[in-house]
């Protein structure tokens, strides 16, 4: 009875099966830096006086980046078979499963420049240069080794 009723919830969940693990992995990775990216436009957008200052607008922003830095990201994203050696369509370059530790380690470099962003900003306008700094040197310290140069 009781494995019908599990049997059943799961019926009724869309489980995409046929779907490649892989390319789903790519598509989630490739969200998720852009969600990061478009709440760092938030940021410097801010920062430079293209956007009028909001502190409840940069206070979101920045903590979303900081909601996102929690993410799991690295072994629930960059997963075996995603790679460029896979024949897959990536930016990621093969050195993010040749060097994993490495790769970690700038990951976890990003959530230490993360942690406290959201009530970093709290200072208005001229809280966001040191923040953008931090951030920012953490996306770009990954990128240079772990992903592709336009
Ligand atoms: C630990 C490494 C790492 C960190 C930290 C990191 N990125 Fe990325 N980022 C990558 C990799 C690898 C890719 C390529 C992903 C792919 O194409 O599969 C990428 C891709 C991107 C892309 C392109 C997404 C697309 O649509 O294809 C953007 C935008 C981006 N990152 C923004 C950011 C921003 C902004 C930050 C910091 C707030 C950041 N990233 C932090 C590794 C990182």
């Amino acid at each position: 009875m009781r494995q019908l009723f599990i049997a059943s919830l799961l019926a009724a969940v869309p489980l995409l099966a046929h779907a490649d693990a892989a390319d789903d992995a790519i598509e989630a990775r490739e969200g998720y830096m852009k969600m990061l990216s478009i709440n760092m436009a938030t940021l410097a957008g801010t920062a430079k006086g293209e956007i009028p200052f909001d502190q409840a607008a940069v206070t979101a922003a920045a903590s979303n980046i900081e909601a996102l830095s929690k993410y799991n990201t690295v072994p629930a994203l960059f997963i075996p078979g995603s790679g460029p050696a896979d024949g897959k369509e990536t930016e990621a370059l093969p050195a993010v499963w040749e060097k994993p530790e490495e790769f970690a380690a700038k990951y976890t470099a990003f959530q230490t420049a993360a942690a406290g962003a959201g009530e970093a900003v709290a200072g208005g306008q001229d809280a966001l240069g040191p923040v953008l700094q931090k951030l920012g040197g953490a996306c770009k310290a990954c990128h240079d080794d772990f992903r592709k140069a336009d």
